[in-house]
């Protein structure tokens, strides 16, 4: 069985989704593992390094992938006039594709993997139970940003984040909110706390309360008693009411113009991100503050942020990195190979080292969204059904 690695196309991308370390697992469970050329380069991980742990390199992305069992990819492959290749049509009938796929955005390249019979598996949408927690992508890349936009805020903002006792004067600390305080905020946090800033955090979800004070920070309440009901049952956030979201702007502006930092990670699953700076909040922040919005690729918390751009408005810097985890591509991707050679390990027999998926588990159905010529996924098929009625 072949496992293949083509370089990743789109724009601002360096992470592969292969290390040395997954190359050398991949044998030990029976596979050969082919890898295009250059796939690692933007994460410093050389062909030589990859060879040299057991995998042959191939010249071109049709070589690695022409006739490979499994295709491992960071993010979606390219369809026919998406770039300069037609990268689903590279895999052959009856392969498996593994990526953060972003299915339920892309509901048309799901019905091309079915046409051309790949089985492809979208880690997006791993369900976030104990088990599954090791493969689970969205967290292993959202830490690696939530600790990235800190240092990227640094890098905009024109004083230091520790207190500081010189000779020539005292240096206060920065003063840094976190909103949304997921995986990305909760690093985000100790990041901050550990450069020597004041943190205070907000989230919807009260539970993550405890865990915010537990990192020393101040957590930012609007109205506990509306919050009861902000969680699914599978730990995401809800959209809030009208009422409460009226609130939340009232307590958040008044934290915001004595912020000196804003780290933004707050996200709705499937739905845009919520807007909590509203234009006229920049306007009233202190000149030289700091925006980071990691929720810039869903629309922002900021709605005046930018894509891919740093831009000062209002007098505040507004950091709109595009893909922050590529910001960090050498840790992202060793965290991402071992997260789907995590996912990979238990389809293998140990015995036959063939594949044998249970595809009854609850963490292949999650994420199954194409299968046997068919788009399987619940999502995808209701978000159809919809689409037809209207
Ligand atoms: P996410 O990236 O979807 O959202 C980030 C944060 O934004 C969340 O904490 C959410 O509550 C918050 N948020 C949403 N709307 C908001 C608003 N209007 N105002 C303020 N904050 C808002 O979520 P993430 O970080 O990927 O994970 C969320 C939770 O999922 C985790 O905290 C954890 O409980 C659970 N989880 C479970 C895992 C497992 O068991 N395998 C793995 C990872 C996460």
């Amino acid at each position: 069985m072949k496992i293949a690695v083509p370089k990743e196309r789109w724009a601002n991308e360096a992470r592969v989704s292969i290390s040395p370390e997954s190359v050398k697992k991949f044998i030990a469970l029976g596979f050969d593992v082919i890898v295009e050329s250059g796939a690692g380069e933007g994460a410093t991980i050389s062909d030589a390094a990859l060879s040299e742990a057991g995998a042959t390199i191939a010249a071109s992305a049709v070589e690695a992938v022409g006739d490979a069992d499994i295709v491992l990819r960071v993010q979606r492959p390219m369809s026919a006039g998406e770039g300069d290749a037609d990268e689903v049509a590279m895999m052959k009938s009856g392969s498996i594709l593994i990526g953060t796929l972003s299915a339920l955005s892309n509901p048309e390249q799901v019905e091309l993997y079915a046409k051309q019979g790949v089985t492809a598996f979208a880690m997006e949408l791993l369900p976030r139970i104990s088990r599954a927690q090791s493969m689970d992508v969205l967290s292993s890349q959202s830490n690696l940003a939530g600790y990235k936009a800190v240092l990227d805020a640094g890098n905009e903002y024109k004083q230091a984040f520790p207190m500081m006792m010189t000779a020539a004067g005292t240096v206060p600390p920065a003063k840094v909110l976190v909103l949304g305080a997921g995986v990305a905020g909760l690093q985000a946090i100790a990041t901050a706390r550990r450069l020597g800033a004041v943190v205070s955090a907000y989230d919807v979800r009260p539970v993550v309360k405890e865990q915010v004070e537990s990192l020393g920070a101040r957590f930012v309440e609007v109205d506990s008693e509306a919050t009861e009901d902000a969680e699914t049952a599978g730990g995401y956030a809800k959209e809030m009411t009208d009422e409460y979201k009226a609130r939340q702007a009232e307590v958040l502006r008044e934290a915001l113009i004595k912020t000196d930092i804003a780290i933004c990670t707050a996200l709705i699953p499937g739905r845009p991100a919520p807007v909590l700076i509203p234009e006229e909040t920049v306007q009233d922040m202190q000149d030289g503050s700091v925006i980071v919005d990691l929720a810039v690729e869903q629309g922002g918390n900021c709605p005046i942020s930018e894509y891919g751009e740093v831009v000062v408005k209002h007098g505040v810097t507004i950091v709109g990195h595009a893909n922050v985890p590529s910001r960090l591509a050498a840790d992202a991707s060793l965290l991402y190979a071992k997260n789907l050679l995590n996912f990979i390990t238990p389809m293998v027999d140990a015995e036959t080292k063939e594949l044998a998926i249970d595809w009854e588990d609850e963490i292949i159905q999650g994420c199954l969204v194409a299968r046997d010529g068919n788009v399987v996924h619940p999502a995808l098929n209701e978000a159809e059904e919809t689409a037809k009625a209207s």
